[in-house]
């Protein structure tokens, strides 16, 4: 009797335990494959949607397609995650192309499941000790409102446990990063626009609290801004990459939290309230403004490899002769602080309307004062308009003389006296920004 019951008591649990078995083999098949697979297809789909255009495959180009036209995110699922599968994706490592302070990037093949085919990646490898670094770039990835054409294109973050290392995986931009380009290459004015105003957008985009379909965003300042930390696409706009100091400035955050947050970033680009270790920690504002600095010497160093200047020397840094190869803070106080240095803006690159207003753009970003500088908003729209009427340059004006004055004072230089109309350039440089940025 006690057995029969027994057998009938396992007989009516059996389909029980079989459909928890059943369920139980569903969710590990959805979660450590379906999941991989889809994150596969939407980088394979994201790339085939760009392939018409002419040219070799670049993941960058992957990007634009993951965004809408107002910069919102078009698609449900985000890859910008961490991979939870227990297998890592299948990359397999080319070429180191690129070292930093915290990991080493390489050139990469990203296998497809689905064909023998693969696609170009970018893999930034943190040793295991880097984990905080490591951490935080993911997590400012991981924030899809992050997303946007010039900034790069994140895919997955992983923990290589075996290998004791973490990754993050990215689009990969064949032309490397700016200082790379700018040391191998002279460029045109029009390449000069291109890369000044998406790398002003792409910061503009990154300290904005608005997307532009006008959902709230949390400003994030990057803290980093330097040439190499600056990538080159191959249709010559920039976007911005490292963030491993970057900061988001949510409103959670305390005096105390922005405090502990430190003197941070390569102390050649830091602006003198950074080097000084003052900065306004009551106001968010502040780390914007020392982004803009930075931001300002990198357009100095774009500006001095354009043909249109006149002689280009080679590239240099800014600040390039007066320290050394990696200076420190004490030094670049000297130069900064002290000795109130800029890098030079000679007179004859003023000769060019466009260059005269970028040069006086570039140097109401570096002003001492945090307080005086553009916002990224501004410089963008300023650099658009140099970019979209670029027939409001065509001719000499003598507010345009003006404004050569205030930058270099008088100088004794042959302007033909034919000049006569526009006040335009004098418009595009008193663009109001005190409204749009001030959001
Ligand atoms: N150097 C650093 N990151 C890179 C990337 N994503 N593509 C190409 N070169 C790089």
């Amino acid at each position: 009797m006690g057995d029969s019951l027994m057998s009938i008591i396992l007989m009516s649990l059996f389909p029980l335990i079989l459909m928890g078995i059943l369920v139980a083999a569903m969710f590990y098949w959805y979660q450590y494959v379906y999941r991989r697979h889809q994150l596969n297809r939407k980088w394979e789909s994201s790339i085939k949607m760009r392939k018409p255009k002419a040219g070799g495959l670049d993941c960058s180009d992957a990007c634009a397609i993951m965004v809408d036209d107002d910069g919102s995110d078009s698609s449900s699922t985000h890859a910008n995650n961490l991979n939870h599968n227990t297998e890592p994706l299948p990359i397999e490592l080319d070429l180191l192309v690129g070292k930093g302070r915290f990991a080493q990037v390489y050139k990469a093949k990203l296998k497809q499941t689905s064909s023998d085919q693969f696609e170009t990646v970018a893999v930034k490898i943190f040793p295991f000790e880097e984990y905080a670094s490591w951490k935080n770039e993911k997590d400012i990835f991981s924030n899809t409102d992050l997303r946007h054409e010039n900034i790069l294109h994140f895919l997955t973050a992983e923990e290589r446990k075996e290998e004791k290392q973490y990754w993050l995986i990215t689009a990969f931009h064949p032309r490397g990063n700016l200082q790379e380009y700018l040391t191998r290459h002279v460029i045109s004015w029009e390449e000069l626009q291109t890369l000044s105003s998406s790398l002003a957008n792409g910061v503009a985009h990154l300290h904005s609290d608005w997307l532009a379909c006008g959902r709230p965003k949390v400003p994030i300042v990057h803290r980093d801004l330097k040439s190499s930390n600056i990538l080159v696409k191959n249709d010559m706009t920039c976007c911005i990459c490292d963030f491993g100091l970057a900061l988001c400035l949510d409103s959670n955050l305390s005096v105390d939290d922005l405090a502990n947050s430190g003197q941070v970033g390569t102390a050649r680009y830091m602006a003198p309230e950074v080097l000084e270790a003052r900065l306004n920690l009551e106001n968010i504002e502040s780390f914007k403004q020392t982004d803009i600095y930075s931001m300002a010497l990198v357009l100095w160093e774009i500006t001095s490899r354009c043909k249109i200047i006149g002689e280009v020397k080679d590239y240099e840094p800014a600040f390039g002769s007066k320290v050394r190869e990696h200076p420190c803070v004490e030094s670049m106080k000297d130069n900064v602080l002290r000795d109130r240095e800029r890098p030079e803006i000679p007179d004859s690159w003023l000769r060019h309307q466009g260059i005269l207003v970028i040069c006086t753009t570039i140097k109401e970003c570096w002003d001492h004062d945090p307080e005086a500088r553009l916002t990224a908003h501004c410089v963008a729209e300023r650099l658009s308009e140099i970019e979209d009427e670029p027939e409001k340059l065509s001719s000499r004006s003598s507010s345009a003389e003006k404004i050569r004055e205030e930058l270099n004072g008088p100088i004794t230089m042959e302007i033909p006296e034919e000049e006569v109309k526009i006040n335009e350039i004098q418009n595009i440089i008193d663009v109001d920004c005190s409204v749009s940025d001030k959001q």
